[in-house]
């Protein structure tokens, strides 16, 4: 997919780059972004947008993959930005990302978050609670600005995914409720609130979502309560966020749609709905992370240890595993793979790929096809690009891999390699109370 191929010396290639040359100067595990592919996802979703005649922002869920050499890419291909922390605002905006694109998420932002938010004058705060309403219009307040809201609200939908990734059921953390009439009062606070611009309205069902079913019964709860806001209160809805969540494939069994299918089917329904109440159109913004990223992403692994069970299983271990990839133990993921030094040769063995770390559930691949492979032989596991390096961690100490874009035959450092010094970087030496001397 994207701009792989194998090349002549039966390597995977990816943008022109040869895999296991990078991997030889920057190491493994290494993440490779394929830059083409992302702009053409990203452009999918604008192109659909522009062709249907609607107005919209595409706003980039940076949860998926965040660094700056990535939002300077997203700045530059023209989507807008979902942040949910602190954090990623403030990386946003070391690499002076335009703050008037920037969307701020989240169910328990800080204080210092809002002010941070306030004080840089960011393009739309997603308000998802009472507290949140009250602090973000007192904030703004002392700083005499007027910030553009949608209120993050919980259309009670059940859509097909993992529990962990589910969120727009009723019984979620997120959000107000619509059924109680939470989302109501909440609607009535920031339409009168002193310093709130409230633009609209806000939903997310989940993640990695075949169906376009769920998405439209969403965006029919939603519309259906701005029809009962402009009934009731006379507010009119400027902007509705139908959030993200459109899946992508990782292995044979999953059957996305194009992202032009999912964007068009609403759409329709949205127009429609619009037409039959007399609305008025409003924007329609969306926040795709996975579809976005995920397929650009490649990881390159070294081969190490084996280990085989007669008649069980054959263990094959790479040299990372749930520190840079946590999905599969985190939601039992499926990935595919291939070797990424022999790619042509026959697969004529099963293996399960290991991770090192001291646990049994660091696995990241179950009977997977593939040639017999040694020692120094690479794997390429395909479709990490979303939510792999963004939930990284250093289990075990094991250091952070490096990451690297790859386009028009040219590769870019753009996260280097960590070192067991940025390990100890945190650390303050114990300072002994003992009196016993040795
Ligand atoms: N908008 C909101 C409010 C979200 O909560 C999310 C994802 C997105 C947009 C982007 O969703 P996407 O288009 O990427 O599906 N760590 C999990 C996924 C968690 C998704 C959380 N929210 C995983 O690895 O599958």
């Amino acid at each position: 997919h994207g701009t792989s191929k194998v090349n002549n010396k039966g390597h995977l290639e990816i943008g022109g780059v040869d895999t296991i040359e990078l991997a030889n100067q920057y190491g493994t595990p290494l993440y490779i972004y394929d830059i083409a592919l992302f702009r053409e996802r990203a452009r999918d979703f604008q192109k659909t947008f522009q062709n249907l005649g609607v107005q919209a922002q595409v706003a980039y869920a940076s949860k998926a993959f965040s660094s700056v050499a990535m939002f300077q890419l997203v700045k530059e291909v023209g989507l807008s930005l979902d942040v949910v922390s602190g954090g990623e605002l403030y990386t946003a905006l070391v690499a002076d990302f335009p703050v008037e694109r920037i969307h701020f998420h989240g169910n328990n932002k800080s204080e210092e978050e809002l002010e941070m938010a306030v004080k840089n004058k960011i393009g739309c705060v997603v308000v998802d609670n009472f507290l949140e309403l009250s602090m973000l219009n007192e904030i703004c307040e002392k700083h005499d600005y007027m910030m553009p809201v949608l209120l993050r609200v919980t259309p009670g939908i059940n859509a097909h995914t993992h529990d962990y990734i589910l969120t727009g059921q009723e019984d979620s953390k997120f959000g107000f409720d619509l059924q109680s009439g939470q989302a109501h009062e909440a609607m009535k606070i920031a339409f009168s609130a002193s310093n709130l611009d409230l633009l609209g309205i806000h939903c997310h069902i989940g993640s990695q979502i075949f169906e376009t079913t769920g998405f439209k019964l969403a965006a029919g709860k939603l519309f259906e309560t701005l029809k009962d806001w402009k009934e009731t209160e006379g507010f009119e809805a400027r902007v509705v966020n139908l959030g993200g969540g459109f899946g992508i494939r990782y292995t044979k069994e999953d059957t996305p749609l194009p992202a032009s299918v999912y964007v068009e089917e609403i759409i329709a329904d949205v127009k429609a709905f619009v037409t039959d109440h007399a609305l008025n159109m409003p924007e329609i913004w969306i926040e795709p992370g996975r579809s976005l990223v995920g397929d650009a992403g490649t990881t390159i692994y070294s081969v190490g240890s084996k280990k085989e069970i007669p008649n069980i299983r054959h263990y094959l271990a790479v040299d990372g595993g749930m520190t840079d990839n946590i999905r599969p133990a985190l939601y039992q993921a499926k990935y595919e793979a291939v070797l990424a030094n022999r790619v042509n040769d026959v697969a004529d063995d099963k293996v399960s790929i290991a991770g090192k770390c001291c646990e049994s559930g660091d696995m990241l691949i179950w009977d997977l096809p593939l040639p017999k492979a040694n020692h120094k032989d690479y794997l390429a596991v395909f479709c990490t690009g979303a939510y792999g390096y963004a939930m990284a961690n250093n289990y075990n100490r094991i250091t952070r891999p490096a990451v690297v874009f790859v386009e028009d035959g040219e590769a870019q450092l753009v996260i280097r390699r960590e070192s067991f010094e940025d390990l100890v970087r945190l650390d303050v030496p114990y300072q002994s109370k003992s009196k016993v001397t040795k």
